[in-house]
């Protein structure tokens, strides 16, 4: 069964990403081995009072939660309140979980997992990447001790989300991001392209409002916010839920189709910083930077029954 090592900055999307996983882990189809937080969409000490919060809500107790990096590597720190509220999860006054945050750094708990695991553990990756760089820089035989790693982020053909071309989880921290792709492990990426593809409506919205499930009511409550955000973005009443796409291609690969090429990020364009690039000539010379799998399709259909059905 697949033994997921999640790193996150618990955002509404993320809580998404945590209610489709809540259930697979109460069955026991899923192993949530720990979860580390980032800074990103709020402060990693709020991102881990969330995530805490938001599994202690679906019934998952037990999961240990790091703390990690509270700033990027080379920019000033920046967080996304107008996104996902000034507490992260759409400023409905959730209160304080029961359980705390483990005493280890989020990075220091992926390092000690990973040996301890040694090609077991899917990394799964939906916040800012300064946490997965930091563990690469104190285990550099980190990429040959993971079974995968998932991470939502980056954009290609799509427009970006922060700004014209970058995406926010790469923007929030891109030498991190370029450290982490050039690093050589098994990567698979899943970027706004085909995220934004399963975009989920009004009716979607309503179905899930409809639920009687507390995952339902939590995640109708919390996506109110976030909506909002998305108004003003798409025009329309809908909401792009990320990181849970990247969550179930994760546990369920055959759902994408895939591009295998090096990705690089711009760390110095004057407009570019943060976009992520790959060479579009059919027989380009990488060097040797490594391959990662870019997800370029995905059943959509799919995703948006089964994401339901899991809160239902
Ligand atoms: C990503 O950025 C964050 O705001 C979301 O949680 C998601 O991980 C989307 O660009
Ligand atoms: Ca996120």
């Amino acid at each position: 069964k697949p033994r997921i090592l999640l790193d996150c900055d618990t955002g509404i999307d993320d809580a998404l990403a945590l209610l489709y996983l809540a259930p697979l882990i109460k069955t026991g189809e899923v192993d949530l081995v720990a979860a580390g937080t980032v800074h990103g969409n709020v402060a990693p000490e709020v991102g881990a009072l969330n995530t805490l919060r938001v599994l202690e809500d679906a019934g998952v107790r037990d999961v240990p939660v790091a703390v990690g990096a509270a700033r990027p590597m080379a920019q000033a720190v920046s967080l996304a309140a107008e996104v996902h509220g000034s507490d992260g999860l759409g400023e409905i006054g959730l209160g304080d979980p029961e359980g705390r945050p483990i005493g280890i750094s989020a990075p220091e708990q992926i390092v000690r997992l990973a040996r301890e695991n040694p090609g077991e553990l899917t990394l799964l990756a939906i916040g800012p990447l300064t946490n997965l760089a930091i563990a690469l820089l104190l285990e550099p035989a980190l990429p040959r001790m993971f079974r995968e790693v998932v991470i939502m982020g980056g954009a290609f053909a799509h427009q970006g989300n922060v700004t014209g071309h970058a995406e926010a989880n790469i923007w929030h921290d891109p030498e991190a991001a370029e450290l982490v792709f050039a690093a050589g492990w098994p990567i698979t990426l899943v970027p706004l392209d085909v995220t934004h593809a399963t975009v989920v409506d009004g009716e979607w919205l309503d179905r899930l409002a409809a639920g009687e499930t507390d995952r339902a009511r939590l995640a109708t409550r919390i996506l109110v916010f976030y909506a909002e955000a998305y108004r003003r973005q798409l025009g329309t009443r809908g909401v792009v839920i990320h990181d849970a796409l990247a969550a179930m291609l994760a546990l369920d690969p055959a759902l994408g189709e895939y591009a295998t090429r090096p990705v690089r990020v711009e760390l110095r364009g004057e407009h570019t910083r943060g976009t992520t690039l790959w060479d579009r000539r059919l027989h380009a010379d990488e060097g040797d930077r490594p391959p990662v799998k870019v997800a370029v399709n995905v059943d959509v259909e799919t995703f948006r029954e089964r994401l339901l059905a899991s809160l239902l």
